[in-house]
Formats: structure tokens, C-alpha cells, sequence
């Protein structure tokens, strides 16, 4: 059975990717899809590595019915071997992802694109940094990232001719 690979990336580690992960799995389970594509998260900086996602973060995903145990992680060239998606939530890290195809060389496979480029309403390019916010810039964050991983998942359907599983 075909797995396609989707990995979600930020900063930290902490806060959108991993809320991207969690409502982009909760979708696919609901799709019938969760036998055909798989998700997983990693930030670009290391200071987390280890954690769960932000006390914040949690609590959101929570009142949404997801629970998060994602442990941060860093992303490397690795992941663009092992990995059909790259998912970025900011330009920052699109950048900084992009410099590690360099490293990969000829053995990578991601596609790279950012994460607002599945939203249908999307007011700037970024899935805005909520880490030093208030609790509104989680659900800010939760409203962007389920809007774009509703799109996301139709695309890789068509891209990847994947039928739900009939339960
Ligand atoms: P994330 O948010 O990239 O969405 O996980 C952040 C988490 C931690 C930091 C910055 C952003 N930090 O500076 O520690």
C-alpha cells in the first residue's frame, strides 16, 4: 500500500507544527485516509528538542479533541530523503529548509511548500508565530492550519489518487 509522507516544520517544534500535525491526522482518520498518509513534525532550531508541544498548544489542541504527545525534534537533510511533503508554516523556516536540500544533494525527495498555500483565506503568507502571544494566538493558529490541511489533504487525494477506506 502506497504511504505518503508529510512533514510539518517550524521553529520550535513546539506550537504550529505540531497542531499542524495533530488536526492534519485527526482530518485523515475522519477521511478514511489514516492507511494512506502518514504525518509527522520537526522545527529548524534545536532549543527544544525533547519536548512535548507548549503547555498552550495543548490545551488548544485539547478543547479541539486532539491530544499532542509529539516530542520536538530538528529537522535535517534525512527528512528530505525520507519524506514526500515538506510543510512549512513560515518563510523563515522555508528558507532554512531550503538550505538543507544543498546538504541532501541528489537524494532528496520532498516537495517543499508553505503551509498557507492550501488556505483558501489566507491575509499573508505566514502562519504567524504565536509563542509570544496571548491564548487567541493559538486558536488563530488552530482556525489557519485546520483550513489549510482540509485543502491540503484534497490535493494529495487527487495528486496521489487515494480513495477513503470503507468502513
Ligand atoms: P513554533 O513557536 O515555531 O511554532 O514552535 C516557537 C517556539 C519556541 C520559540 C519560538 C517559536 N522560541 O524562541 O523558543
Amino acid at each position: 500500500m502506497l504511504m505518503v509522507r508529510v512533514l510539518f516544520v517550524c521553529l520550535g517544534n513546539i506550537c504550529r507544527s505540531p497542531i499542524a500535525q495533530g488536526v492534519f491526522e485527526q482530518l485523515l482518520e475522519e477521511r478514511g485516509l489514516s492507511d494512506q498518509v502518514s504525518a509527522d513534525s520537526a522545527g529548524t532550531a534545536a532549543y527544544h528538542i525533547g519536548e512535548l508541544p507548549d503547555e498552550r498548544t495543548r490545551a488548544n489542541a485539547r478543547s479541539h479533541g486532539i491530544e499532542l504527545t509529539h516530542r520536538a525534534r530538528q529537522v535535517s537533510a534525512a527528512d528530505l530523503q525520507a519524506f514526500d511533503y515538506v510543510i512549512t508554516m513560515d518563510k523563515s523556516n522555508y528558507d532554512n529548509v531550503l538550505k538543507l536540500y544543498q546538504t541532501a544533494g541528489g537524494k532528496a525527495k520532498a516537495l517543499l511548500q508553505m503551509m498557507r498555500s492550501f488556505d483558501v483565506s489566507p491575509d499573508d503568507v505566514d502562519v504567524p508565530d504565536p509563542y509570544y502571544g496571548g491564548a487567541e494566538g493559538f486558536e488563530h493558529v488552530y482556525q489557519i492550519v485546520r483550513r489549510s490541511a482540509e485543502r491540503l489533504i484534497d490535493y494529495l487525494v487527487e495528486r496521489h489518487h487515494l480513495s477513503p477506506k470503507q468502513v
